[in-house]
């Protein structure tokens, strides 16, 4: 069988940090959002957070969907197309690939030299799989080739990605996906749950200090690249559960008043003042559902680990 492989290229717009940094800081409540975390150093480090005992999500991801492939398989038939925003390494689609057995494959990401390389080597580990790689800001639009072939369609959605988006943009986003996969299209989605707050306390706390290092290195970028006048052991990372809100939540806590300098700006900061880094919603079963259903997705079935840790949605557009 000959290999299928393309590359589509719609070339996102990548946010300057220094935009992002100076808007960020400039507001009353000092926020950055979490796409820039993930910079070379910064995505090293979230690979070892995977690795940290107390950061279950990976670990129970990827058990449930190796053991749930075959049932996953048998819900959605096989041969469908499947389109993942934000593939990343792809390691987790790998673990379903056999068993959906897709018509083709469309990996979605916003750096193209990554993606070109994980394509490749997916396409070579998958020699049956037509690959159809495209480079976008998945948050704006999910573009899908010309050449990819006709069929019923299903996005795969792991990682709990969708708890960094806030409940008004994750039904944007829902609906993004609803507008993609169409008629008998489907979604299969990895969602964090809601669970007593030592465990996700934890989680975003490891003890080995890895979150903090991934939080910290935002002020690491502001020095390094932005040339700012930052005092790296002013900022202490904090994270914490808002249950009212159900996120965790992380912040960039200065220890003392401060003034943070880039280019010309200042900013001044109390002692306890601090930039908010990023939110991560957790949703219990029966939320993840009505909140799905408001974007025209019907439950076929949904799959919770042991624990409660950790929750797999596969919905039909409706
Ligand atoms: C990649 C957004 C799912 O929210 O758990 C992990 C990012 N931040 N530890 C999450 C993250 C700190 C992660 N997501």
């Amino acid at each position: 069988m000959s290999t299928q492989l393309s590359f589509h290229d719609h070339k996102p717009e990548t946010l300057s940090f220094y935009d992002a940094v100076v808007t960020g800081l400039s507001n009353k409540t000092k926020a950055i959002p979490p796409k820039l975390f993930y910079d070379e150093k910064g995505s090293k480090l979230f690979d070892l957070i995977c690795e940290q005992p107390e950061y279950y999500p990976p670990t129970v991801e990827r058990q449930m969907l190796t053991t749930l492939a075959d049932d996953i398989a048998a819900l959605t038939g096989q041969s469908r197309v499947l389109i993942e925003p934000g593939v990343g390494n792809a390691s987790k689609v790998r673990l379903i690939m056999d068993a959906l057995r897709p018509s083709a494959f469309v990996p979605m990401d916003i750096s193209f030299d990554y993606l070109k390389a994980v394509s490749t080597t997916l396409a070579k580990d998958y020699p049956w799989l037509p690959v159809h790689a495209t480079c976008v800001d998945f948050t704006h639009s999910l573009p899908i080739p010309h050449e990819v072939p006709p069929g019923k369609r299903l996005v795969f959605f792991p990682g709990s990605s969708i708890g960094n988006f806030c409940k008004a943009d994750a039904l944007n986003f829902l609906n993004l996906i609803h507008d993609t996969v169409g008629e008998d299209g489907m979604l299969l989605i990895g969602v964090d749950t809601k669970k007593p707050e030592p465990v996700l306390h934890a989680a975003y706390n490891d003890a080995a200090g890895i979150t903090a290092q991934f939080n910290l290195n935002l002020l690491h970028r502001m020095r390094d690249e932005l040339d700012a006048q930052v005092d790296l052991n002013a900022f202490e990372h904090n994270a914490f559960y808002n249950a009212q809100a159900g996120r965790i939540e992380m912040h960039l806590v200065s220890q003392q008043r401060q003034e943070l300098r880039i280019n010309g700006h200042r900013f001044p900061f109390d002692k306890g003042e601090s930039v908010h880094t990023e939110n991560s919603y957790k949703y219990a079963p029966e939320e993840f559902l009505a909140f799905s259903a408001q974007s025209h997705f019907d439950h076929v079935a949904h799959w919770v680990d042991p624990q409660g840790l950790f929750a797999i949605y596969l919905l039909k557009a409706s």
